[in-house]
């Protein structure tokens, strides 16, 4: 299993960050992806990258609920180091639009939207997409810089789902499917259908396995601290809604993360 999407930089990790990572490698977990969210992410998800070479991967980018009055100072500081390390780094994100807790700077999530979704084309480097009650705003903006990526934490319906594979992206698939009542399984199931006829290829080759830890563990494990290994719950679930093995979600979401991100 490969975790797209960790926060490893996060203070629910920082007490005891050897053990947890130890912990995702004794228990089968053959990489994991951090994304940076704002300036100060920068340093920490690269050092937690470099103490661990080939295992924990970098990103980093401006999240949206981080834009804030001082965009321009943070952007700044967050486009040098993505230039700076862009052969370190294997992906920009998490990006994108969030209008859930704040719409305040919405002109100005567009903008930085905007910014890195350009320095994604101009660096060849997949993106990491987040959106939160934004999902109009999102695809259309995404539609107008042609890329590769992941809707990251994807639960949205059959048809949002349909434009995104339709632009070639993956769909990161996280806790959430294992929640009571999410119609994310349902929505999953119908979707490959859909795939077979328009792709001629299982929906399976566009999913990804993530945490977006240390929020959203799956059940029973809801509300703790997530961790990567946990996302075996996740694996299960979609052999059950594809009536598969759990061993060939688990290949095929590996391959796609190497494919996408560019590891080996
Ligand atoms: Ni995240």
């Amino acid at each position: 299993m490969i975790d797209t999407h960790i926060h490893l930089d996060e203070e629910a990790y920082a007490a005891d960050l050897e053990e947890v990572i130890t912990r995702q490698r004794e228990a089968g977990v053959e990489a994991m992806i951090i994304p940076g969210v704002n300036a100060a992410s920068v340093e920490p998800v690269l050092a937690i990258a470099r103490q661990h070479p080939g295992y924990c991967y970098p990103a980093l980018g401006f999240h949206p609920q981080d834009v804030k009055t001082d965009w321009k100072e943070q952007w700044t500081i967050i486009e040098q180091a993505i230039r700076t390390h862009m052969d370190e780094i294997v992906a920009i994100g998490e990006i994108g639009l969030d209008y859930y807790w704040d719409t305040t700077f919405k002109a100005e999530q567009h903008e930085v939207f905007r910014l890195q979704l350009a320095l994604a084309q101009e660096l060849d480097l997949p993106v990491m997409i987040h959106n939160r009650e934004a999902t109009e705003d999102t695809l259309k903006i995404l539609k107008e810089y042609p890329l590769r990526g992941v809707m990251h934490c994807f639960n949205g319906s059959k048809e949002t789902a349909q434009q995104i594979l339709n632009m070639g992206f993956y769909l990161g698939i996280g806790g959430v499917l294992t929640f009571k009542n999410c119609k994310l399984a349902d929505t999953l199931f119908e979707l490959n259908e859909w795939a077979i006829t328009n792709d001629q290829s299982p929906i399976t080759n566009r999913l990804l396995l993530e945490t977006d830890g240390p929020y959203l563990a799956p059940t029973p494990h809801r509300g703790e601290r997530n961790e990567s290994r946990l996302m075996i719950l996740v694996a299960e679930r979609l052999a059950q809604v594809y009536n598969c093995s759990v061993e060939q979600v688990i290949e095929t979401t590996s391959r796609n993360a190497k494919a996408l991100f560019r590891i080996k």
